[in-house]
């Protein structure tokens, strides 16, 4: 059987691609993606000054696609509603529907919205969160209801495993046929989430879409920091399946379908005319920037910290999707174990090898098309 998943419907356990460490870790370990969120803050906050409002009271709806546990969902989505209530009457509702994988933690995303002193809401007694637990390869919403999408970090991940890559787990780091497949699978699911945000978006509505880049050599991820440490993790992983830890068909299903785009990927089915059937590209921009553990570490010099928090990072980010690929009668506590033993030997891998993550942050702005 064949789902949108892929091969491993049929070869293990349903994994779970991109969803992040429960129990609020990745809200304590995404000072990163943060970072390069907040560079897209203005360009979110003119798409909120620019949608077109229906005059009325109907409410407002924002969507945030592929929000994880929340916490990086508070400043975009506050700045988004701070534009829109100079717009609006002060008491037109406006509903934020955080939308992410079923098995993601939103226990934990509630629980913020409810008690972090910077969330949306608290101030607003007409702003209404809820939540959607579908995958975004799907619809999510109803067709003409989003005035404006956000989605950070989220639509990197891919819907599928395309094929499997011998002796590494991510993308990046393969070659040939096999990178051209990921190639492949990144157009398509890129072309399919465009297709799907821009039936769920309203005339005039606006979509800002932030993601991690990569150079246009396609080499240069595998080169960087994130891909020593998917090397280091990698040969954590031998070490596992030597130490008889995990077997080698745990091992061969692990891949990371995290696929960076390169910028040209990215403008790839808006052509010429800048146009993907009802979608304009307004602006895309990219925006270098260095992680806040190695400015951290340029002040301190606190080397064994700065690999704790890369490790952190990595762990939160991508280390429950490796640990989905487990046999599934290891249970949720040899999946914990799985992950706790993983970033602890990354963590002391990168130890005595200091460096920073220079990342690059995408930000791509899109308008439906206002029905003349
Ligand atoms: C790195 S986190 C980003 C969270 C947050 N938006 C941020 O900027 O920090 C990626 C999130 O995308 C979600 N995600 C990945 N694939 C998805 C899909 N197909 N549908 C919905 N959410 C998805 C993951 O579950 C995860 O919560």
């Amino acid at each position: 059987m064949s789902n949108e998943k892929g091969i491993a419907a049929s070869n293990g356990p349903t994994p779970s691609y991109g969803v992040t460490e429960a129990g609020g870790s990745y809200n304590r370990h995404a000072a990163t993606q943060l970072a390069g969120a907040t560079l897209a803050l203005p360009l979110l906050e003119k798409a909120a000054q620019d949608l077109l409002l229906n005059a009325g009271d109907q409410p407002v709806v924002i969507a945030d696609y592929g929000c994880s546990q929340g916490k990086n969902s508070l400043a975009p989505i506050r700045a988004a509603i701070a534009v829109l209530r100079k717009r609006i009457s002060r008491h037109r509702p406006i509903c934020v529907v955080h939308v992410d994988v079923a098995e993601n933690d939103f226990t934990t995303l509630f629980e913020v919205l409810d008690t972090a002193p910077d969330s949306y809401f608290l101030d607003d007694p007409d702003v209404f969160p809820s939540a959607v637990g579908r995958s975004f390869y799907h619809s999510v919403l109803p067709p003409d209801h989003v005035h404006l999408g956000w989605s950070s970090y989220a639509a990197v991940w891919l819907s599928r495993i395309p094929a499997m890559i011998p002796d590494h787990i991510w993308p990046a780091s393969s070659t040939g046929e096999v990178h051209a497949a990921f190639e492949r699978q990144a157009a398509q699911d890129w072309e399919t989430f465009l297709a799907l945000r821009a039936r769920e978006l309203r005339s005039g509505g606006k979509l800002v879409v932030v993601l991690p880049g990569i150079g246009d050599d396609v080499s240069s991820a595998a080169k960087s920091r994130l891909g020593d440490m998917m090397d280091h993790a990698n040969s954590v992983l031998s070490e596992m399946v030597a130490y008889g830890l995990i077997t080698t068909e745990e091992r061969v299903r692990m891949v990371l379908p995290s696929y960076p785009r390169r910028r040209s990927e990215l403008l790839a089915p808006f052509g010429q005319g800048r146009r993907f059937g009802c979608l304009l590209v307004e602006h895309c921009a990219v925006f270098p920037f260095t992680d806040a553990a190695w400015t951290e570490y340029e002040r301190d010099g606190d080397d064994a910290g700065l690999a704790a928090r890369h490790a952190g990072f990595f762990r939160a980010a991508f280390l429950p999707t490796l640990a989905s690929a487990l046999a599934p009668d290891r249970g949720a506590e040899g999946r914990q174990s799985f992950i706790d033993r993983l970033a602890e030997g990354l963590r002391r891998r990168l130890v005595g090898h200091p460096a920073p993550l220079q990342l690059l942050a995408q930000v791509i702005v899109l308008a439906k098309q206002a029905a003349t």
